[in-house]
C-alpha cells in the first residue's frame, strides 16, 4: 500500500471510531487504540504534507493561530421561530395549518436544544463552511472552530447525499463539561458563564481553535436546506442525514393529532432535566417540505413552524432572612434564607442575591413574597417581589452588611467591582480553608487523599491553620480521627511528603496569590530564580514581565508585604518544598529570543507546534498569533499558509526554518 492510500485508509478509520464515540456513544476500540492511530496519522502527514487535507481527522486538534473571523452571506438568511408559552396558542397554530393546507398533515415535534445556532455547508460530501447566524443575513465564518467538535462530521459516509447542501442546528455545551469548566475558572478567580448557552456561544467565538478543541462542544442537526434533498418529510430527511454521519436528536417523533403533540410536550418538560444538554422548549414543524412551501414565511419566521417554550420555572415564597458566604477570595455573597418550595422536582431553600445592587434593586425587605426561579443557571435566583402581597406590615429593609459575618473585619469595595470583600486573607475562616483548599488541588500541590472535607475536620480539630501546617502533620496525629483508619492517614502523609517534589511554577500557583493562576506562576518562574528574588523584586520589574500587568504586579506585591505570608514562605523552605528553580529548570532558560515576537506557522518534524511554543518562552521570546510588522519572523515548518507567506513578504518579515531556529536557539 502506498503511502497515500495508507493516509487516507487511517483518516476513513478515525473518522469512523470518531462517529461511533461522538454520535452513537458506542466506540469499538480503546482510547489508547484511537490515539495510536491518531499519532500515526500525525506523523504521516507531517512528513507527507503534500497529503494535506482540511477535512483530516488531525484538524480537529485545532491551531493556536489566533483569528479574526470573516463575515459571510447565509445563502438562506437564519430567521427564528415564532415563540409561544401558551397552549392554546399552540392550538391556534395547529388549527391555522389545517385551515390553511386543507389536508391531512404531521407535526415533527422536536426538543428547543438551548444553544448557539451554526450554519455547516458541505460539498461533495466534505465540511467547507460553518457560519454562525449573526443577524440572520450574514455571520462569522467560524470553519476552523468548528471542525474541533468532535460530533460535527468533517467527511460523510456512504455516497446517498446532495453534493451541495446546508445543514443548520444548534453548538451546545454539555452541563457536565460545563460545570467543570465554571469549577476550574472558579478556581482561577475567573468570572463564570452563566449558563451552558453563554459558555457555548463564548467558546465558538474564541479566536484560538485549540482552546476550542479542549472545550469538548457537541452539535445536534436539525435543519436541512438545499435542492435536491432526498425526500418530501423534514423527519425522514434527518433520518438520511443521521446515516451520512451528522448528529440528530433521537427524540424527534411525528404526531398526528394535537393530542399527541400535548402528549409529547407535557412529557418532555419533566424529562428534559435528565437530558446532558439544556433545552428549553419543543419547536413543532409541519413535516412536509411540499406542506412548508405552501405555508410560506412571514417576514421574521416559518409559518409552518412555532416554539413552544417552556415555563422559566418560578415559585413564590416567602423570605425569612438574608446570610452571608465569605468564598476563598474573601468575596462576599449575599445568599436569600427561603420557605421552602417545590421548584422543578427540588425543594428550593436558599437562592443567590448576587451582590448589593441586586438587594438594591429589589428594595427587598424580609417577609416579602419573592419570586424564585431555575433558569438556565444552576443557582436559583430571586427574580421579584410580590409588592401586592406586602401587607401593612412592612418587614426591615434588607441592607448589605457592613462587617465580615466570619471575622468581624470591615468590608471593602473595589472600584467597579459589584462584589464586596473581607480583606482579612490570613485570619478569616472560610478564607484560610479556601486557600488550603487551592494549596492542594491537583494542579498545585496535587496531594493525594486530602480533601475539602478533610481539610475541615483538621481545620475544626485546630491540626492545621495554614498549609505549611500541613507539613507538620503525622500519621499518629491524624490516624483515629473521625474513623480515619491507618491506612488512609498513611495516605495523606505519603501524599504531603510526596508534595515536596513540586516543581517550584506550581508551587507559585499553589500559594494562592490573587490573579496568579497557572500561567502567570510559568512566567513568574521563568522571570525570577528563587523565592527571595521573587520577593524582593519591584513593582517595575514586575509589570515588565509578559503576561504581568499593574493589577497582578499590585497583588504579589501585597502579597509579599504581608508578615503572615512570610512566615509561611519560610516554614515552606524549612519543610523542603521548591523553592528555586532546579540546575534543570535554568538550563532551559536562556535570553536568546528575548524581545522577539514570533508567528508559528506550518507542520513541523522535529517538535509539535506546542514544544514550540514553549521553546519560544523559554528562551525569552513571545509567541505571537498573527503577522504585523511588530513580528520578528516567522518559524515556518512545511506548508505554511499561503495568505501567511504572502504577507510575511509583502512587510518583509523574515521566514525562519525548523533548523535554523534549532540552532538559533541550540
Ligand atoms: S428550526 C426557520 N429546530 O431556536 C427555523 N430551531 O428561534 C429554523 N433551535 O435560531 C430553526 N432547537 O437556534 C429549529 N429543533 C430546533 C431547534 C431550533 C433550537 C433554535 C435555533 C433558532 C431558534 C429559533
Amino acid at each position: 500500500m502506498d503511502i497515500k492510500e495508507k493516509i487516507a485508509e487511517l483518516r476513513a478509520e478515525l473518522h469512523r471510531h470518531n462517529y461511533n464515540y461522538y454520535v452513537l456513544n458506542a466506540p469499538e476500540i480503546c482510547d489508547k487504540e484511537f490515539d495510536d492511530k491518531m499519532r500515526m496519522l500525525q506523523e504521516l502527514e507531517e512528513a507527507y504534507p503534500e497529503y494535506m487535507d482540511e477535512t483530516s481527522p488531525t484538524m480537529r486538534v485545532g491551531s493556536d493561530i489566533n483569528k479574526n473571523f470573516t463575515q459571510v452571506s447565509h445563502k438562506y438568511p437564519m430567521l427564528s421561530l415564532a415563540n409561544t408559552y401558551s397552549e392554546t396558542e399552540v392550538a391556534d397554530f395547529y388549527e391555522r395549518v389545517h385551515k390553511a393546507l386543507n389536508e391531512d398533515f404531521e407535526i415533527c415535534c422536536e426538543m428547543k436544544y438551548d444553544g448557539t445556532s451554526i450554519s455547516l455547508t458541505y460539498e461533495d460530501g466534505k465540511l467547507i463552511r460553518a457560519v454562525t447566524r449573526g443577524d440572520g443575513e450574514k455571520g462569522d465564518d467560524v470553519t476552523d472552530n468548528v471542525r474541533t467538535i468532535r460530533s460535527v462530521p468533517l467527511v460523510l459516509h456512504g455516497d446517498h447525499y446532495p453534493s451541495s447542501f446546508e445543514i443548520r442546528g444548534e453548538i451546545l455545551m454539555p452541563w457536565k463539561v460545563f460545570e467543570e469548566l465554571n469549577r476550574e475558572k472558579g478556581a482561577r478567580e475567573e468570572p463564570l458563564f452563566a449558563n451552558p448557552r453563554n459558555a457555548a456561544a463564548g467558546t465558538l467565538k474564541m479566536q484560538n481553535s485549540s482552546t476550542v478543541a479542549s472545550r469538548k462542544l457537541d452539535a445536534y442537526l436539525y435543519y436541512l436546506l438545499g435542492d435536491n434533498l432526498p425526500c418530501d418529510g423534514h423527519y425522514e430527511n434527518l433520518q438520511k442525514a443521521a446515516e451520512w454521519g451528522f448528529k440528530t436528536s433521537d427524540l424527534t417523533r411525528k404526531c398526528h393529532t394535537l393530542q399527541e403533540v400535548f402528549d409529547f410536550i407535557k412529557y418532555w418538560d419533566v424529562e428534559r432535566k435528565n437530558l446532558p444538554v439544556a433545552t428549553d422548549g419543543i419547536v413543532l414543524k409541519v413535516n412536509s417540505l411540499r406542506q412548508q412551501k405552501n405555508l410560506g414565511f412571514t417576514a421574521k419566521s416559518p409559518r409552518w413552524a412555532i416554539a413552544y417554550k417552556f415555563q422559566a420555572e418560578r415559585a413564590l415564597t416567602r423570605l425569612i432572612k438574608v446570610t452571608y458566604q465569605v468564598g476563598r477570595t474573601g468575596a462576599v455573597t449575599p445568599v436569600a434564607n427561603l420557605e421552602p418550595v417545590q421548584l422543578s422536582g427540588t425543594t428550593v431553600k436558599r437562592a443567590s442575591l448576587h451582590n448589593a445592587d441586586i438587594i438594591e434593586g429589589l428594595d427587598l425587605h424580609i417577609g416579602d413574597m419573592v419570586y424564585v426561579e431555575k433558569g438556565g443557571e444552576i443557582i436559583p435566583k430571586i427574580t421579584g417581589v410580590d409588592i401586592d402581597s406586602r401587607s401593612f406590615m412592612l418587614g426591615e429593609k434588607v441592607r448589605f452588611i457592613t462587617y465580615c459575618p466570619e471575622c468581624g473585619s470591615r468590608l471593602t469595595r473595589y472600584e467597579g467591582e459589584a462584589a464586596h470583600y473581607c480583606p482579612n486573607e490570613t485570619a478569616c475562616a472560610p478564607q484560610i480553608k479556601g486557600k488550603i483548599e487551592h494549596f492542594i488541588s491537583r494542579k498545585a500541590m496535587n496531594i493525594d487523599g486530602l480533601g475539602p472535607e478533610t481539610v475541615d475536620l483538621f481545620y475544626r480539630l485546630g491540626l492545621i491553620r495554614n498549609a505549611a501546617d500541613l507539613y507538620d502533620l503525622t500519621v499518629e496525629k491524624i490516624k483515629g480521627l473521625d474513623r480515619m483508619g491507618e491506612k488512609s492517614a498513611e495516605n495523606i502523609i505519603a501524599g504531603i511528603a510526596q508534595s515536596k517534589k513540586i516543581p517550584f511554577e506550581r508551587v507559585i500557583f499553589a500559594l494562592g496569590i490573587r490573579f496568579v493562576g497557572e500561567t502567570v506562576a510559568k512566567k513568574i518562574a521563568r522571570a525570577f530564580k528563587d523565592i527571595d528574588e521573587l520577593r524582593q523584586a519591584t513593582f517595575e520589574k514586575l509589570i515588565s514581565i509578559d503576561e504581568i500587568g499593574e493589577k497582578i504586579g499590585e497583588s504579589i506585591l501585597l502579597y509579599f508585604a504581608n508578615q503572615v505570608n512570610l512566615r509561611l514562605i519560610e516554614r515552606f523552605k524549612t519543610a523542603g518544598l521548591q523553592l528555586c528553580r532546579t540546575e534543570e529548570n535554568i538550563k532551559e532558560y536562556t535570553n536568546k529570543l528575548a524581545g522577539k515576537s514570533i508567528v508559528i506557522s506550518g507542520i513541523f518534524t522535529h517538535h509539535s507546534r506546542d514544544e514550540y511554543k514553549d521553546l519560544i518562552e523559554k528562551n525569552g521570546g513571545k509567541n505571537v498569533g498573527s503577522i504585523s510588522a511588530k513580528t520578528s519572523f516567522v518559524l515556518a515548518g512545511e506548508n505554511i499558509g499561503p495568505s501567511k507567506l504572502e504577507k510575511a513578504n509583502k512587510i518583509g518579515i523574515p521566514i525562519v526554518s525548523e533548523d535554523d531556529f534549532l540552532k538559533l536557539i541550540s
